[in-house]
């Protein structure tokens, strides 16, 4: 199972990524971490290019929209593709949807372009889970103050208006698979709702074993509907 956290730079998904791989594997089952970009020896040679260097000429959108997924496509390869062949779970700080937000409607590159190349660097595996953690704008460049921005972060605030549209337009294509989860309550909170959602969809594993062969989108049940009637239960 491959379960993905997806947000704005400073949303906590990166504590609440791996809130959920201890917890997991304090209940026994083989859990792997991992961040983009980054988790092979390649793929942290790509991220210090992306998040540290300074070039004379700034990096192209193209340069920078390929590199993120030449990151992916080694991680895939080499460590995400075998773990969840002997049947890991996966959790992934950022995938697919980062591309999209980020250079999709960050940078404003073609949407169709974006997605054929995620397609690529994945094999076209898609996550079967993703949180979508949802903080104000305002929230999260407070929480990022005094923490040193890399190139990313160093964006405008109009850059991230831009990505967090992003990722609502994803929430609202993907509902069968992304949750969205209010960032602003407490940690504990988030951790909990995030739980509740995870052993829901872990509930339904089989069934989705069983409809494997039949369009994805019609296998899974659950929708937006579905975070709101789990986590109202
Ligand atoms: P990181 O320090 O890991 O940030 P965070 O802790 O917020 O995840 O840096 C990753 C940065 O790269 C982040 O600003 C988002 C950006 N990014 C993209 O623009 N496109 C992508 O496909 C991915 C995976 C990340």
């Amino acid at each position: 199972m491959l379960i993905t956290f997806e947000g704005i730079d400073g949303c906590g998904k990166s504590t609440q990524a791996r809130l959920l791989a201890d917890k997991l594997s304090e209940e026994g089952i083989e859990t792997i971490l991992v961040r983009e970009p980054g988790g092979t020896e390649l793929s942290e040679h790509v991220r210090d290019l992306l998040l540290n260097k300074h070039f004379k000429e700034p990096l192209s959108h193209e340069a920078e929209l390929l590199l993120f997924a030449a990151s992916r496509a080694q991680l895939m390869k080499e460590v995400i593709k075998p773990a969840l062949a002997r049947e890991a779970v996966v959790i992934c700080d950022r995938f697919t949807d980062s591309t999209v937000a980020y250079q999709g409607f960050g940078r404003e590159l073609p949407l169709a372009r974006v997605e054929e190349i995620n397609a690529l660097a994945t094999d076209s595996i898609e996550p079967d889970l993703t949180f979508l953690i949802d903080i104000p704008l305002e929230t999260a460049i407070r929480r990022r103050k005094g923490m040193g921005d890399d190139r990313m972060e160093a964006e405008s605030r109009l850059f991230f208006a831009h990505v967090q549209s992003g990722y609502m337009y994803l929430a609202e294509k993907h509902r069968d698979r992304i949750h969205v989860i209010d960032g602003s309550d407490s940690m504990e909170d988030t951790q909990q709702s995030i739980w509740r959602l995870v052993e829901y969809e872990r509930g339904n594993d089989l069934r989705h074993a069983r409809h494997a062969d039949e369009d994805r989108a019609e296998a899974y049940a659950y929708s937006f509907d579905v975070t709101s009637e789990v986590l109202a239960s």
